[in-house]
């Protein structure tokens, strides 16, 4: 089985790495398209044109299984690239806002790039998990992947994105790029419990891997 894996860069390393532990008999290939970093910050239009070219690639390489290791690639595009995919598979990377509501956290910080904040999914991500008594802050993090990709002012941004973040018990890190950088972002928030999605993303390709095994 050959699965495909693509971030704008080193971001969707971690989530190759969780993926690998749960599937180590697949075949991989991974993009990182540090060129066209940062996913972020780019229209809808000029994304799909990006995302597609990985797809391609990935599709020509023979790869079944598409795993978007991206926040932003994903609530921005999953829905158009499996219409225009039919014949393949993806499993996308969403902030993990289920996994912060199951740790029973009354607040909620969401850090994201601006183009996973102002996404529609993101809307009904929340709409679909929220707990009552549960209060969500979401920050848009303009510049920091870039900086995380190419280690250039890392502490410098996150100072000046976190000097005023709010008190709160949980922080999704809702860019894959963020995971990468987890320690520094938790000693803004030493109470708060730090989540990712990587291990939600490779779950979900073991039981889709598993599943086209069986049907083969
Ligand atoms: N690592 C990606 C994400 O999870 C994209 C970061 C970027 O290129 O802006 O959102």
């Amino acid at each position: 089985m050959k699965i495909g894996i693509f971030d704008s860069g080193k971001g969707g390393l971690s989530i190759f790495d969780e993926v690998k532990k749960v599937l180590p008999e697949a075949e991989y290939k991974y993009i990182a398209d540090s060129k066209n970093c940062p996913y972020g910050e780019k229209s809808d239009e000029e994304l799909m044109e990006i995302v597609r070219r990985n797809v391609d690639e990935l599709s020509d390489w023979g790869a079944r299984v598409i795993v978007i290791a991206c926040n932003t690639a994903t609530t921005r595009c999953i829905e158009r690239l499996r219409e225009e995919y039919p014949g393949l598979k993806f499993v996308g990377t969403e902030p993990a806002i289920k996994l912060a509501v199951k740790t029973g956290a009354k607040k909620i910080l969401v850090i994201a790039t601006p183009g996973t904040i102002e996404s529609e999914r993101m809307e009904s991500l929340l709409e679909e998990n929220k707990k009552a008594g549960q209060e969500f802050i979401l920050l848009s993090c303009p510049g920091l992947a870039d900086a995380i990709e190419n280690d250039d002012g890392v502490d410098a941004k996150l100072a000046e994105l976190l000097k005023d973040a709010p008190e709160v018990d949980c922080v999704v890190l809702g860019c894959t790029h963020y995971s990468l950088i987890r320690e520094k972002i938790a000693s803004y928030f030493p109470e708060a419990a730090i989540v990712d999605g990587d291990k939600g993303v490779a779950k979900r390709v073991k039981e889709l891997v598993e599943n086209l095994w069986k049907n083969e």
